[in-house]
């Protein structure tokens, strides 16, 4: 991979262009940051488990009809993806209460909801990714009416696929952070990664946190939480 290929870098990933224009190499970085970017730090090997557990996801999911932007791991770190262009969407789905929407409702976390929320955030670094509406993100030109629910389509069918893999292996998907894009033929796939870094993955006995929050929240043991994740779906769909 030589610089002068790097079309873009992102904070957790590079991405670089191939001969094949409908095709990039998307590179997986230490480097973590939250908070919108106020902490920044590394995690050892995490570019290496990161691209190793989305590689496994990612099958997983293509096995039961979700298509992605994975074409195939190129190296630890390395993976051939379609080329599509980012829809400015982070779309988050909550299982339990966490994060965010319990600081908002100022309440405990932990509570299982019966019924998920899907949220959408606009992407954008400046604004701090704020919460907007399907409203909005018409107004906006993010997306058309009839795209949002081909993204709400997938995303239910992703959340389902998902609670069901981590639930076993023992882990409760607390929420996630997923993102789309558009490949070239105008579909709209599932793109960038599904990892400790986008998730909330607690353990189901202990309600151990396995995730990012222990960067976040100077928890320790980072790297072993996202060992712990990937040795869990290794058993199962390795
Ligand atoms: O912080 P919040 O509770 O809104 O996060 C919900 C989920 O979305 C968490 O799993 C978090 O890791 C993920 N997320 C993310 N990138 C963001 C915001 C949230 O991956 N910019």
């Amino acid at each position: 991979l030589v610089e002068a290929n790097k079309l873009y870098e992102g904070k957790a990933k590079k991405v670089y262009k191939t001969e094949n224009p409908n095709e990039v190499i998307i590179y997986y970085k230490d480097d973590a940051t939250a908070f919108n970017n106020l902490k920044k730090g590394q995690i050892h090997n995490k570019g290496i488990l990161n691209s190793q557990i989305t590689t496994l996801i990612y099958d997983y999911l293509k096995k039961n009809g979700v298509e992605t932007h994975l074409v195939e791991n190129l190296s630890e770190r390395a993976q051939l993806c379609k080329k599509v262009e980012i829809i400015p969407l982070e779309v988050i789905v909550r299982n339990t209460l966490a994060g965010s929407t319990a600081k908002l409702f100022k309440m405990e976390e932990g509570q299982i909801l019966e019924n998920p929320i899907f949220e959408i955030c606009y992407k954008k670094d400046e604004l701090g990714d704020p919460m907007i509406n399907d409203y909005h993100a018409v107004a906006l030109g993010l997306a058309t009416k009839d795209e949002l629910e081909n993204i709400y389509s997938q995303t239910k069918k992703i959340n389902e696929l998902l609670k069901d893999l981590f639930d076993k292996v023992g882990i409760e998907l607390v929420d996630f952070k997923i993102e789309f894009g558009k490949d070239n033929e105008g579909n709209i796939i599932l793109a960038d990664e599904i990892s400790p870094d986008c998730c909330r993955l607690w353990d189901k006995e202990t309600r151990k946190k396995l995730d990012k929050d222990r960067f976040r929240r100077d928890l320790g043991d980072i790297e072993e939480a996202y060992q712990e994740v990937l040795a869990r779906l290794n058993k199962i769909v390795g």
